[in-house]
């Protein structure tokens, strides 16, 4: 493609674009397709000469188009939501077009240094003290992997040096909450340390990590000779935004030497409001953490930041010095591919840059204060009438939910509450994702995409009431 081609091509398709974001109300949520209706239309094998552009742009809106699931929807309720501001995709499609990788810092000196700026930005936007540094990493998976490893290698007194975890002579183990995201479960046995050194750590009433109970496991450990290495807090689970105790964590894992890794991939960005950092207290007393831009701030997917309180140590697990990468400045700056694992970097913080420079950050807080209003409306209406319940306490965005129609328990009324979710999904007027608490499915409701505004909770909650009423009439 010569660039004028693209040129044209370019302004077809941010075209395209831009009208599918005006045109995006009147889509079904939901993607309708059946299991392999898309592939069945996609030729098995490639084409042996090139096809016009035309054609590829036509298939987009034919065929990819009715595959998708809205998530830029406003009636977008399912999951967290993963917000791709416009400015942030520009960012991205700049970032993609200029086609730089920041290997070291000579090999595109912006790419490393654009991003030591706009992680400290971020830094300064959560509210986190100096002697935090950031790295964008691809997801909160990949930030929790690394923050495992670093654990790991601290304990051991760099294992990886010597014979590795297999020459340890006592097993490490890991402590994490029942309600971590799954995410945490996959660090920790990729990270090696296996099912059998996994602790779930019991919850409280609101579903947050227990410190006594955490005592209580890592003294059982020490006692049975394994070796307690880290703990893994969530500000914001998953499936109900509870909040771990940082402070009370942090007092635990500084008394027994753990490394205390805290997952705000939810809930960091709401540490952009001075009014919501109460949920990290004791954040100081971490030695990492990880913020997913790429959820509710709004930076396109994916962009998640990992902040560390000691960066000589994650470069010392992390680094590789092969002759080819080395340079004659490598003294004086940053090289960010010893801060993760992938050596390659593309230019993820173009559209981090863009969105926060385009919004602002008094832009950013207002669109979070509006989605947590619009959960607390939600919550208030759903607590107010007779049959419904909020399961678990509002403290971000999402409202957990449940029709409780009388007589109706049990299997029963998980048939009951799977079946007026999949009825409203399956219409296409929204899309909401159940989960299990208390070993009962409830629904979610997560506010948050930033089309959303206070007319479409209220049209959500009607519809839920709805289909909650339709589900449960007889026939
Ligand atoms: C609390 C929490 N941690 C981790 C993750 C995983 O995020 P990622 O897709 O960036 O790996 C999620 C995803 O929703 C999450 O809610």
């Amino acid at each position: 493609m010569t660039p004028e081609e693209f040129r044209r091509f370019g302004h077809q398709l941010i075209d395209w674009l831009a009208d599918y974001h005006t045109g995006l109300k009147q889509r079904p949520v939901m993607s309708p397709v059946q299991p392999g209706d898309i592939k069945k239309q996609l030729p098995a094998a490639p084409p042996d000469h090139g096809e016009p552009m035309d054609a590829m742009l036509g298939d987009l809106e034919r065929i990819v188009l009715p595959g998708l699931s809205h998530w830029q929807h406003p009636h977008f309720f399912g999951y967290f939501p993963s917000n791709a501001e416009l400015a942030g995709v520009l960012g991205d499609f700049a970032s993609t077009g200029l086609g730089v990788l920041g290997l070291a810092w000579q090999s595109s000196p912006a790419v490393t240094e654009v991003e030591e700026v706009v992680t400290d930005w971020v830094r300064r936007m959560v509210g986190l003290g100096e002697d935090w540094s950031g790295v964008i990493q691809d997801t909160a998976s990949s930030s929790t992997l690394v923050a495992l490893i670093s654990a790991r290698e601290r304990t051991t007194g760099y294992a990886l040096s010597r014979g590795g975890l297999q020459a340890e002579a006592a097993p490490l183990a890991i402590y994490v909450s029942a309600h971590s995201h799954s995410s945490v479960d996959k660090a920790a046995l990729l990270a090696g340390f296996g099912r059998a050194n996994l602790r779930l750590v019991p919850i409280d009433d609101a579903y947050a990590m227990r410190p006594d109970a955490l005592e209580a496991l890592i003294r059982e450990d020490l006692a049975a000779g394994i070796r307690p290495c880290a703990v893994v807090a969530t500000v914001g689970t998953t499936a109900t935004t509870a909040i771990d105790p940082i402070r009370g964590i942090a007092d635990v894992t500084r008394r027994h030497g753990l490394w205390l890794h805290v997952d705000a991939a939810m809930a960091g960005s709401a540490m952009i409001l001075p009014e919501c950092r109460w949920m990290w207290d004791g954040i100081e007393g971490a030695d990492s953490l990880v913020i997913n831009t790429h959820k509710w701030l709004g930076v396109p997917f994916d962009c998640s930041l990992y902040y560390v309180r000691d960066p000589e140590h994650l470069i010392r697990v992390m680094s590789t010095n092969p002759s080819f990468l080395q340079t004659s400045v490598d003294g004086q700056v940053k090289s960010l591919r010893d801060w993760g694992i992938p050596l390659g970097r593309r230019f993820r913080a173009l559209k981090l840059w863009f969105v926060i420079r385009e919004q602002g950050v008094a832009g950013l807080q207002a669109r979070l204060r509006r989605d947590m209003a619009n959960a607390a409306w939600l919550a208030d209406k759903v607590s107010a009438t007779p049959g419904w319940r909020v399961l678990a306490p509002v403290h971000l965005q999402t409202v957990c939910l449940r029709h409780e129609p009388a007589g109706v328990t049990g299997d029963a009324l998980d048939r009951h509450t799977l079946g007026w979710a999949e009825r409203i999904n399956r219409s296409g007027a929204a899309y909401l994702t159940p989960a299990v608490i208390d070993g009962r499915w409830m629904v979610r409701v997560s506010i948050g995409a930033l089309a959303t505004e206070a007319e479409h909770v209220a049209t959500v909650w009607e519809t839920i009431r709805q289909a909650a009423e339709a589900e449960a009439r007889p026939g």
